[in-house]
């Protein structure tokens, strides 16, 4: 059984500088060493999914690079054809040429003649373009090729006209040759094995290896293979998102990340990811970038913005308002409470972006959240004096897809948890009336409940034993988010884990809620074998559009996201060690409270290390099993064929490693996770299980 989940499921290797994850369609391999760090994907398509196709990617967090050969399922006769392609194992290997080109080398075999379409090379953001939405941009292409007898060549000259990327692949088959066809842009590979490759010339980032990465109180981690994997993400010069379709900055997967890590993260560590924060603020007004653009599609963006003379000067986006919220609190996490940030503040915050000191920039972003702190402050009698995303923008806080936040302009999380966190160690007054009002504009009294839950298992398909009517039912939930009107969204969600983790006085009300949003799906968010849903729509009685806006197949719908699940873990953890202080919230002195609460803390601890995905994997849903009456855990690629592919490795997904196995709670089982059986495993399985009747 050991060897089926390590083969089917998230299969990790680790030798020398190359770490192995196989989720469950594809496998990614992940490079480094000191000349340059490189994520290799190889897929198959997948008959269930558009968006897992047969392919080759090579992705380069230097400029967010890459190059991708997909394959062409047709032969030119119409006939299909589905070849396999495998890395050869111990291939991969680094490459310094002159004239600072640096890439990656290799070996992969094809099973079957096959044909690849014209490469997409340059800026990764290009590959997904097309990877995810077919977008081709004709001033993006490779138009430099090079035919050998036994190789082709194709070069791309970056639209700064400086930079270039080469992808060359040869074989040492004596019979057949890869062939490239000018006027359709195909090339044929023969079947045999490939030697790749991909050279460019944009400087390597400064890895933070993991011994860097980690503090030397917790060596115990440096042969983990999630820190190994979490250590491809971390560089000196920034934290990177995701791997492999963000291997760049993003403002908010940092700064929580970092805040979640900070246990484990050594003082170097914390730095580099605070101060690439601080490089890419906004020096004029103090707003957070949320997403930098580099390399290639930086020069896009700047032309496109009919800015051509920037040539690839980095583009950032500060489309986002919750980040705004995020740095101050981190700060004050780090320099005041942790070891590592111990008398450490002053030299930090002396550190320069262009003429002014991180200090001066964080003065501007401290007057810009009080800015938007200080309507509500002065008068809390209006919902329309909390803080709303951009005018401009459909989202503004990490459910980050048009539909996260159900059409709300005023999300739960920013105005419940970090805008009177970071009044906190600002301006206490203002918290005051910030703790006192604002969360009950997010009040709602379900209408129906009982009804409603039985509808909406009629709904999904699901048996209604789910939920006896018998079961008592929230008197009140907390909404998603808030319209441009003011009415609530009526979804249950998991943000309460942000007031957990950066509240020191919940109420006791407060804490029952939390514990009323723990309890079983669908009256709460937790899903045995699955995990906790981020949302929750199924007391939307009166207006059930929801119940398709946020279903499982939804980025941001009732389905799990790793980080959510550990940030709740974690802010349990830190709400019951507030227990032990002298000047203790009150629910402290509640022990059915605090008993509740630590019972729902072994559970969630029990279905997150039943789940081998969730220290690694972004997202993922689910599905009911009729036969075993179990929900089990399902990629978004094999719920829908529209599904965005999950990231193998996510910076936020990692943070699980900085939590405690919480006191009490039964230990880590060693059996085989519980898993949902696809077919593709089923079948396997079975093969697995003849070959070991016979052998
Ligand atoms: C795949 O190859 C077939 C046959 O040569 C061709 O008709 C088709 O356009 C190709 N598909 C793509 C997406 O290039
Ligand atoms: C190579 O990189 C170094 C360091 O950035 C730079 O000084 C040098 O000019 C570069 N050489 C070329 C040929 O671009
Ligand atoms: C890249 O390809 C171009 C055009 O084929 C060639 O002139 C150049 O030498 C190649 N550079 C590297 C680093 O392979
Ligand atoms: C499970 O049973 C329900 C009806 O009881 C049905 O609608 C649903 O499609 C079944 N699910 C599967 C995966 O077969
Ligand atoms: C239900 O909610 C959707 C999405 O917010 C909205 O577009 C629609 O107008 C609402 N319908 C009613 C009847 O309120």
């Amino acid at each position: 059984m050991r060897l089926i989940y390590l083969f089917f499921f998230v299969s990790l290797s680790f030798a020398d500088d190359l770490l192995k994850l196989s989720p469950a369609d594809y496998d990614n391999f992940l490079f480094r060493d000191d000349k340059t760090a490189a994520q290799v994907v190889i897929s198959k398509a997948n008959p269930n999914s558009a968006t897992i196709q047969t392919r080759f990617l090579v992705a380069f967090p230097a400029g967010n690079s890459g190059a991708l050969a997909m394959f062409n399922l047709t032969k030119p006769n119409g006939n299909p054809l589905n070849p396999v392609i495998q890395l050869v194992d111990g291939s991969l290997k680094s490459i310094a040429k002159d004239n600072n080109f640096t890439g990656l080398i290799g070996q992969f075999t094809l099973d079957q003649d096959s044909y690849i379409m014209m490469p997409v090379m340059g800026s990764v953001r290009t590959l997904r373009d097309f990877s995810e939405a077919g977008v081709k941009h004709d001033e993006m292409v490779p138009t430099g090729f090079q035919q050998t007898p036994n190789s082709i060549s194709f070069n791309y000259i970056f639209l700064d006209k400086e930079t270039s990327m080469n992808f060359t692949l040869s074989t040492t088959n004596t019979d057949k040759f890869p062939l490239f066809d000018s006027p359709t842009g195909r090339t044929d590979l023969p079947a045999g094995t490939f030697d790749f490759e991909i050279t460019f010339n944009i400087a390597s980032l400064n890895p933070l290896p993991v011994d860097k990465l980690i503090r030397s109180e917790r060596k115990d981690l440096l042969t983990n293979i999630n820190a190994k994997t979490l250590a491809f993400l971390t560089y000196k010069d920034k934290f990177l998102a995701g791997g492999w379709h963000f291997l760049t900055y993003f403002g908010r997967d940092s700064l929580i990340s970092t805040r979640l890590l900070l246990p484990i993260l050594s003082s170097e560590a914390t730095e580099a990811a605070m101060g690439a924060v601080f490089d890419r603020m906004n020096s004029e007004n103090g707003e957070l970038c949320h997403e930098e653009t580099i390399g290639d599609y930086a020069t896009y963006i700047n032309q496109q913005n009919k800015q051509p003379q920037l040539g690839s000067t980095p583009f950032y986006d500060y489309k986002m308002m919750d980040t705004n919220f995020q740095l101050l609190p981190l700060l004050a996490s780090y320099f005041l409470d942790e070891t590592t940030g111990k008398d450490r503040a002053t030299a930090f915050l002396a550190n320069q972006k262009g003429s002014q000191t991180y200090q001066m920039l964080l003065e501007k972003n401290v007057n810009l959240v009080l800015g938007h702190a200080k309507k509500f402050a002065d008068d809390p009698s209006t919902f329309a004096n909390l803080v709303q995303i951009k005018q401009d923008q459909p989202v503004g806080n990490w459910r980050d897809s048009d539909t996260g936040l159900g059409y709300g302009r005023f999300p739960y999380d920013i105005n419940v948890a970090m805008v009177p966190s970071y009044l906190e160690t600002t301006a206490s007054n203002y918290r005051k009336v910030w703790e006192d009002k604002a969360l009950q504009f997010f009040f709602v009294k379900p209408k129906q409940p009982k009804d409603s839950l039985a509808k909406y298992l009629e709904k999904l398909s699901l048996p209604s034993t789910l939920y006896s009517v018998v079961d008592d039912v929230p008197a009140t939930i907390h909404a998603l988010s808030l319209k441009a009107d003011g009415s609530p969204v009526v979804v249950m969600h998991s943000d309460i884990s942000f007031n957990l983790m950066y509240h020191n006085a919940l109420t006791t009300d407060y804490m029952r809620y939390v514990l009323d949003a723990m309890k079983p799906f669908p009256r709460g968010l937790m899903m045995d074998g699955v995990g906790l849903l981020i949302a929750n729509p199924a007391y939307d009685y009166d207006n059930q559009t929801n119940w398709d806006t946020f279903s499982r197949k939804a980025y941001h719908g009732s389905c799990v996201w790793a980080f959510q699940q550990s940030m709740l873990l974690m802010g349990i953890d830190r709400q019951l060690n507030l227990c032990s202080l002298d000047t203790k919230p009150d629910w402290c002195n509640d022990q059915s409270v605090v008993s509740s609460l630590k019972l729902a803390q072994c559970n969630l601890w029990t279905v997150i290390t039943q789940n081998p995905l969730a220290g690694t994997e972004e997202t993922w849903s689910w599905d009911y099993d009729n036969d075993s009456s179990k929900f089990v855990i399902k990629t978004p690629s094999e719920l829908s064929s529209k599904a965005m592919e999950s990231d193998a490795v996510q910076l936020w997904s990692f943070v699980l490693l900085a939590a405690n196995q919480p006191a009490g709670c039964p230990s880590t089982p060693t059996t085989t996770p519980k898993l949902g059986v696809t077919h593709l495993n089923l079948f396997v399985l079975c093969l697995v299980l003849i070959a070991e009747f016979f052998f």
